[in-house]
């Protein structure tokens, strides 16, 4: 035994345990064999830094979610393909309101639930793989922080390139980041330090989930400012043309389709 976790699909198993949790079916994690434990997502940054999160977040229902969430599903128009979708919150009301939706994710517990729930058009894998496959869509969502998807300064030109291989005429793209520099903690001020002399963007966190035994291997989520973003998308088939900070730190940013 050395401590470490064993490699698997952590949102997958605590999106199933939360779903149980949630619906009162299925296997679930007990406290003494007996009393439910919530389910909490643990994230490990590559400072030693660790924070639990609980999971029931990505299954609550509209009433309550964030407002942005709801600004983001209100700008939404035509083919939209959810990325990382997660438990499908977001999938689910698009189909309410009759929006053609698909759900993207790279997690095939995730799917499984996503499908549990009703979410009916899904497709396993990131957008890279899923150019080949022939879809075309006017709207990309990336919420729940998903821009951090981007990664950082190496992986965002050919990400946003995948999107725009995927993109009809006119596409958009709403993503829901979070600005990390208001902070005066100097945890993580010293982290943005430390990235930025290793040529990384500041808020380029390298991070592990851990669910139970289980973890991911380490990767590079992004979180960044607008200026940052900006900086991302020039040169790129987006153009930022849109960021709604009414709840700041968080924003939501909407690239357009250039050409
Ligand atoms: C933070 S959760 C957000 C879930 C959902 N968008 C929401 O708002 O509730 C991230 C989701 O993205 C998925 N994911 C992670 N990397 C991905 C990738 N490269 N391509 C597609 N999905 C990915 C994860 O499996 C997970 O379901």
């Amino acid at each position: 035994m050395t401590g470490e976790p064993r490699i698997g699909d952590v949102f997958g198993e605590l999106l199933r345990d939360a779903l149980a949790v949630q619906s009162g079916v299925g296997a679930r994690p007990l406290a003494g064999g007996r009393l439910p434990r919530p389910v909490i997502e643990v994230i490990e940054r590559d400072d030693g830094l660790i924070n639990g999160a609980p999971a029931a977040h990505y299954l609550a229902g509209p009433e309550d979610w964030q407002p942005y969430d709801h600004r983001a599903v209100d700008r939404v128009r035509g083919e939209t393909l959810d990325v990382g979708v997660g438990a499908g919150r977001i999938a689910l009301l698009l189909q309410e309101r009759g929006v053609p939706v698909t759900g993207l994710d790279t997690s095939l517990g995730a799917l499984k639930v996503c499908r549990r729930r009703g979410v009916r058009d899904l497709v396993h894998g990131t957008v890279d793989e899923h150019v080949a496959d022939g879809r075309r869509y006017d709207t990309f969502l990336l919420l729940g922080n998903n821009l951090g998807l981007i990664e950082g300064r190496d992986r965002a030109p050919a990400f946003l390139a995948a999107l725009a291989a995927l993109a009809r005429p006119g596409a958009q793209v709403i993503a829901h980041g979070t600005d990390p520099y208001g902070t005066s903690d100097p945890v993580h001020t010293g982290y943005h330090e430390r990235n930025r002399r290793l040529g990384r963007l500041g808020g380029q966190l390298r991070l592990r989930l851990r669910y139970r035994e289980l973890g991911t291997e380490w990767f590079d989520y992004l979180v960044c400012s607008v200026a940052e973003l900006a900086d991302l998308v020039r040169g790129t088939p987006w153009r930022l043309a849109d960021v709604d900070d009414r709840d700041a730190p968080y924003y939501l940013a909407t690239l357009t389709l250039t050409g």
